[in-house]
């Protein structure tokens, strides 16, 4: 069976930065509120630019830097909860734009667990010799599904996208050279924790504490297999990218897996919570800096609505 392995990034946020003084102006809140409980200082909005045209411009510059033509992606999947087009999918936009004559193109939700599920769906296909290169998208216009007076929310929320380039046919697949094992599931007695429902105008909802106090217990443990699945341990890695929802969470986990000294990604200081987009947003950026050293074990984490969670190691 080949194995696979992530060939290049890309990523793309909107111009716009929204700060939070910005939002002071908006709702009853202050910069020093939303810094000191969630880390965030700023978060890109999209003012033109769809979830599509988020997803198109990052995957058009993974496949750039993969160095291979529209036509050698058989598949396409964009993971996306905010996207308000159900047909035909972004991921099928994606396709059409960028020139990719014939891939299988569908969008997945699974909230903010959606690139990392996406990943490994794509993975598993490209094992089975469904196709030869993928392109795994993470997608979100959170602005859109956004309430504007809701002062819990409303500060945490950003638009962005990251997209990655999966190659079959190389690397070792155990997580330190390719796409390692998914560690993923759901939790439903904790499903009404995070929400966005509703065919008209849904808007996003969550309660914030039930989940913070997940992710502070549950994480680490999930974290621990997935580098075991990978045939690492935490401290080996050379890299740590988490979903991006609160700077609290990640520094909460630094401690406890005991990775001082590992480059963590803590982009949601910039970028704030962009949902299915933070972990490749995040990485791309990270690599893109040269942050990583290449060939290095990293981590893919994320969860969210569900509760829902995946994650692997990769190398890249
Ligand atoms: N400005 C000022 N005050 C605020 C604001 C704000 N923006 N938002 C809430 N408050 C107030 C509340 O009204 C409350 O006031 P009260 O004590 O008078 O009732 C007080 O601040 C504390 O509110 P909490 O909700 O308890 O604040 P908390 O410390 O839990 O922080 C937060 C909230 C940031 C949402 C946190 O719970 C969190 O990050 N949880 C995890 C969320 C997460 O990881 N989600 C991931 C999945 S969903 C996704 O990623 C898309």
């Amino acid at each position: 069976m080949p194995r696979t392995r992530i060939a290049a990034l890309g990523h793309h946020q909107p111009d716009h930065v929204l700060t939070n003084d910005d939002l002071a102006g908006m709702v009853d809140t202050s910069d020093e509120w939303i810094r000191q409980r969630t880390g965030i200082a700023t978060r890109r909005i999209a003012r033109d630019e769809s979830v599509a045209d988020l997803a198109a411009a990052a995957a058009g510059k993974a496949l750039a830097a993969a160095g291979l033509d529209p036509a050698d992606i058989g598949l396409v999947t964009v993971a996306t909860c905010s996207a308000q087009d159900r047909c035909p999918s972004i991921a099928a936009q994606v396709a059409g734009r960028l020139g990719v004559p014939a891939a299988v193109a569908f969008d997945l939700n699974n909230g903010c667990a959606g690139f990392t599920t996406a990943l490994a769906t794509a993975d598993h296909a490209l094992r089975a010799g469904a196709a030869r290169h993928a392109l795994v998208i993470g997608a979100e216009k959170m602005s859109d599904v956004t309430d504007w007076t809701d002062r819990s929310t409303c500060v945490l929320l950003g638009d962005g996208a990251g997209a990655a380039v999966v190659s079959a046919g190389e690397g070792g697949g155990d997580g330190r050279d390719g796409i390692g094992p998914v560690v993923w599931g759901s939790d439903p007695t904790r499903g009404d924790a995070v929400r966005l429902r509703g065919a008209w105008q849904p808007r996003f909802a969550q309660e914030g504490q039930t989940v913070f106090r997940w992710a502070t217990t549950e994480l680490v443990p999930l974290i621990e297999r997935t580098c075991q699945e990978a045939g690492t341990t935490p401290r080996e890695l050379g890299g740590i990218v988490t979903h991006q929802a609160n700077l609290r969470i990640i520094e909460a986990l630094v401690r406890r897996l005991g990775v001082e000294d590992t480059v963590v990604a803590r982009d949601v200081v910039d970028s704030g919570n962009t949902s299915a987009a933070s972990v490749p947003l995040a990485f791309s950026k990270l690599v893109e800096r040269r942050a990583i050293e290449p060939g290095a074990p990293v981590l893919l984490f994320s969860f969210g609505g569900g509760l829902s969670w995946a994650g692997q190691v990769v190398a890249c």
